[in-house]
């Protein structure tokens, strides 16, 4: 049994999910490494490349397109103003090279529709369309990297809401992203989080949360009898906060180190408290280029 999350349009979402950007062969490989290992929710995007892997790792695998929650992403074009049938082009050419309708089709960033000329409310009532006429036919539609005042201009003409905002989500990105989770809470909308392992693997000294994490991974492997590391307490983290995790690795047994967190026990509370206490004393994100214009970050310390 994996996890899940239900989401407003009343499908459910696994809460574990592994990230295919970082090339072809890594996504064809280490996907299928993610799918047997059990991660059964696979994340993918027009910019990675890797939309034609995404079957070829479920195939590797043994496994069918049905098993696996699939997303995808729309990203930039190449012209401006753009129309309602640009977007289907690039939606149908998603579908093209995925092979099938995924469950889940997102806006990449919120200056996708503006740098080609179209308002995101627009933008959003031409994807709704889409699903309306069954292109989409079952599909969830969804945002990423989305602002406060992004989503209210979403919010304010969706017939049908977002079901995710796919945003940079650790600790570390806690103090300055809680009016989008705010926000997020308030219109049902699931939060999604990429970069979950920034802390772990990108923060220089692990900051001031690493003793924290480093005695909870072994107080939880220890229970458990499942090797669990810093790594898979922030994967818990995630999860256990009601968000949908998207991590990666190209490392197999690191894919399955990520997926035996599903046989560990949820975070307590009282630790889930902790970590966020903690985090929220230093500031350190990964990918500014979107979240941080017109919404800087919190004026923290990198470290603590
Ligand atoms: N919507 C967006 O704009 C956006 C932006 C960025 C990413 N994403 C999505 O999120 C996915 C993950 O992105 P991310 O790479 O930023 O996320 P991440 O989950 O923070 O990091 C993944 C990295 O962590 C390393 N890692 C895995 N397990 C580890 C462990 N136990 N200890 C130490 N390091 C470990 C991996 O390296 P090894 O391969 O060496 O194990 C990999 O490079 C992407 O593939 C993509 O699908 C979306």
């Amino acid at each position: 049994m994996v996890r899940t999350i239900k989401l407003n349009d009343g499908t459910s979402i696994p809460a574990l999910g592994w990230g295919n950007m970082g090339g072809s062969a890594k996504a064809i490989n280490a996907g299928a490494a993610a799918v047997k290992a059990g991660i059964v929710h696979i994340d993918s995007a027009q910019i990675y490349g890797t939309e034609r892997e995404v079957i070829q790792a479920i195939e590797k695998a043994g496994h069918k397109r049905d098993d696996i929650y699939v997303t995808t992403k729309i990203f930039s074009f190449n012209k401006n103003p753009i129309s309602a049938d640009d977007i289907r082009a690039s939606v149908q050419g998603s579908l093209d090279r995925l092979g099938f309708v995924p469950n889940l089709v997102l806006i990449h960033n919120p200056f996708i529709p503006t740098k080609a000329g179209m308002s995101l409310g627009e933008f959003w009532g031409h994807l709704e369309a889409l699903v309306e006429d069954g292109t989409l036919k079952g599909c969830s539609i969804g945002l990423s990297n989305f602002r406060p005042v992004d989503i209210e201009e979403i919010v304010k003409v969706a017939k049908i809401k977002p079901v995710v905002n796919q945003i940079e989500c650790h600790p570390y990105v806690l103090a300055h992203i809680q009016p989008v989770l705010d926000i997020q809470t308030k219109h049902g909308i699931v939060t999604q989080s990429y970069a979950a392992l920034t802390p772990v693997h990108s923060h220089p000294t692990g900051g001031p949360l690493k003793p924290i994490l480093t005695k909870l991974a072994e107080k939880l492997s220890k229970e458990s009898g499942v090797e669990i590391d810093a790594a898979g307490v922030l994967i818990l983290w995630t999860v256990c906060k009601g968000f949908v995790c998207v991590t990666s690795s190209g490392n197999e047994e690191r894919i399955r180190n990520m997926a035996a967190t599903e046989k560990v026990r949820d975070l307590t509370k009282e630790e889930i408290e902790e970590i966020d206490r903690v985090g929220q004393k230093v500031h350190f994100r990964q990918w500014d280029e979107h979240m941080t214009t017109d919404f800087p970050d919190p004026k923290l310390p990198s470290d603590a």
